[in-house]
């Protein structure tokens, strides 16, 4: 890999690109040639204070879509535009106005797992990391919650506000199971981690429910002997550099859209300015705001 990661220094030298990564790219990547690295919100936030005028986001499309709308004036490229999301094809900009329809003045917080078509339709994003601050800053008893019903089922958990839920998934964290969980703690005797994608069941057996960042931190802090990180599970090889005396073990599910992004299609990205991520002018002020509304309600709680 050596050879293709100098190559990809150098074209950042050259270019002056900046290069984000979400905690689920490889290890090549996010130790190797990035710049930036978090969770969707972390990148979300680092989007308009980022040097330069050249981003490469490493993630998935909805990723590189709000870095873009944060940003507007940057140029922002994807390796590879394939790159998607079970949670943001669950749901589309008719289903939010019908969603509307169904629950009159009601106000829409979706989950940042969504197009820039279906943020536009709603009153504010959230990520995993602030979605009951997100939802109680509504100033509502009810809200409609979309697209996962797991992340919304673990938020209504701790809200006495009403959530009316959506019926999408993630199709990397609904594949864990609870008699997994169970066998992995007994057997193990690890700490669990879970990411709040996961099914209810599954949650109720971590001893910890976070975003990606917060289960970082939750290691970094609590230094167990023996950890699973009940998610994606190239975020246990990036961690494992950070804390070697730690032992990782885990039931292994990649997300096949995070994989897509690789030192290869990095390479090609920077060489031949490619693939911009372009946002209809006629949703992206409406996008924008849903976001902007998410990180304003951060920092009215000190987030
Ligand atoms: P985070 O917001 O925790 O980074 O999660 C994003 C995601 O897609 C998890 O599957
Ligand atoms: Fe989407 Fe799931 Fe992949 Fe995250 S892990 S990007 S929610 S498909």
């Amino acid at each position: 890999m050596e050879p293709l990661i100098e190559e990809i220094l150098t074209l950042k030298e050259q270019t002056g690109a900046t290069i984000l990564a979400h905690t689920y790219q490889a290890p090549e990547i996010f130790h190797g040639v990035a710049d930036l690295t978090g969770d969707s919100l972390a990148l979300a936030q680092a989007a308009a204070s980022v040097p330069g005028e050249l981003i490469l986001v490493c993630g998935v499309h909805f990723m590189a879509e709000s870095v873009k709308l944060l940003a507007p004036q940057k140029t922002v490229l994807i390796p590879d535009p394939a790159a998607g999301c079970s949670l943001a094809d669950a749901i589309t900009p008719e289903d939010v106005r019908r969603l509307r329809e169904r629950h009159p003045g009601v106000p829409v917080v979706c989950y940042v797992n969504t197009s820039a078509a279906v943020k536009a339709e709603c009153d504010a994003c959230c990520t995993s990391a602030n979605a009951v601050s997100v939802v109680e800053s509504m100033g509502s008893d009810e809200v409609v919650f979309v697209p996962d019903r797991y992340l919304g089922a673990h938020v209504a958990a701790q809200t006495a506000v009403r959530l009316h839920l959506w019926h999408g998934s993630c199709e990397v964290h609904e594949r864990f199971t609870a008699s997994q969980a169970r066998d992995i703690r007994i057997r193990h005797r690890a700490r669990l981690l879970a990411h709040p994608e996961c099914p209810p069941e599954v949650l109720a057996e971590a001893d910890f429910v976070g975003s990606t960042s917060a289960m970082s931190a939750w290691i970094r802090d609590h230094q167990p002997p023996r950890v699973a990180l009940i998610t994606e599970c190239t975020m246990a090889d990036n961690l494992r550099v950070l804390h070697p005396q730690i032992e990782f073990v885990q039931p292994c599910q990649l997300c096949p859209h995070m994989q897509r992004i690789t030192l290869p299609t990095i390479a090609r990205a920077l060489r031949e300015r490619r693939h911009e991520v372009e946002i209809d002018p006629a949703i992206a002020s409406r996008a924008r705001a849903a976001l902007e509304r998410m990180l304003a309600a951060g920092r009215d709680r000190g987030g």
